[in-house]
């Protein structure tokens, strides 16, 4: 809510992306598709990745077999309504070593059920598709560090119950993804 909290990004092209986003750690510009300690749209710090989220990112790298564990000094938190979608791209705005070195980036998904697509290209039709539900990690990491990924859209009430009772969480899922650059 404060600053650095949830906005609209857009594309280069002017395009806005269909979903809200923050950045903790360090800010992610969609525009340049770089890092940086603010973000250029209104000048604000990207706030500090709390402790006990990194706890739960680290805690997911290290029971997962096969992968190196990160340090994550960037979590980019992105929230989708229920007409929320992201097309199929690669993560690759880390640094290179973090890139060749094959880290993993850790997503935690909470609210909504959503459709997740990866494969080898951008093609949607060829692409794989997952529920990821609420509570659900997925980890990218070593040979499919550079898989292409995106969301289809999002199933609309499928949060817990329990778990818009116990924290009056509006409709719509948040997705968490904790990068090391
Ligand atoms: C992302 O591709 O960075 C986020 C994917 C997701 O929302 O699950
Ligand atoms: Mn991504």
């Amino acid at each position: 809510m404060g600053p650095g909290g949830f906005y609209r990004p857009s594309y280069k092209n002017g395009a806005k992306i269909s979903l809200w986003m923050m950045s903790l750690g360090k800010n992610w510009d969609p525009t340049t598709r770089s890092y940086g300690p603010t973000r250029p749209i209104d000048g604000a710090r990207a706030p500090a990745i709390p402790e006990a989220f990194k706890m739960i990112a680290q805690t997911a790298n290290s029971t997962a077999n096969g992968f190196p564990q990160i340090n994550p000094d960037i979590c980019i938190v992105n929230y989708y309504t229920n007409s929320g979608k992201l097309g199929l791209h690669q993560d690759k705005d880390e640094s290179e070593s973090s890139l060749t070195k094959g880290l993993p980036f850790i997503s935690i998904s909470i609210g909504d059920t959503a459709e997740f697509m990866f494969g080898d290209t951008r093609d949607k039709d060829q692409a794989t598709k997952i529920d990821l539900e609420s509570g659900d990690v997925l980890i990218l990491g070593g040979e499919s560090r550079l898989l292409f990924h995106g969301i289809s859209h999002v199933k609309t009430n499928t949060t817990p119950t329990w778990l818009k009772e116990a924290t009056g969480l509006r409709p719509g899922r948040i997705n968490l993804t904790f990068r090391q650059h």
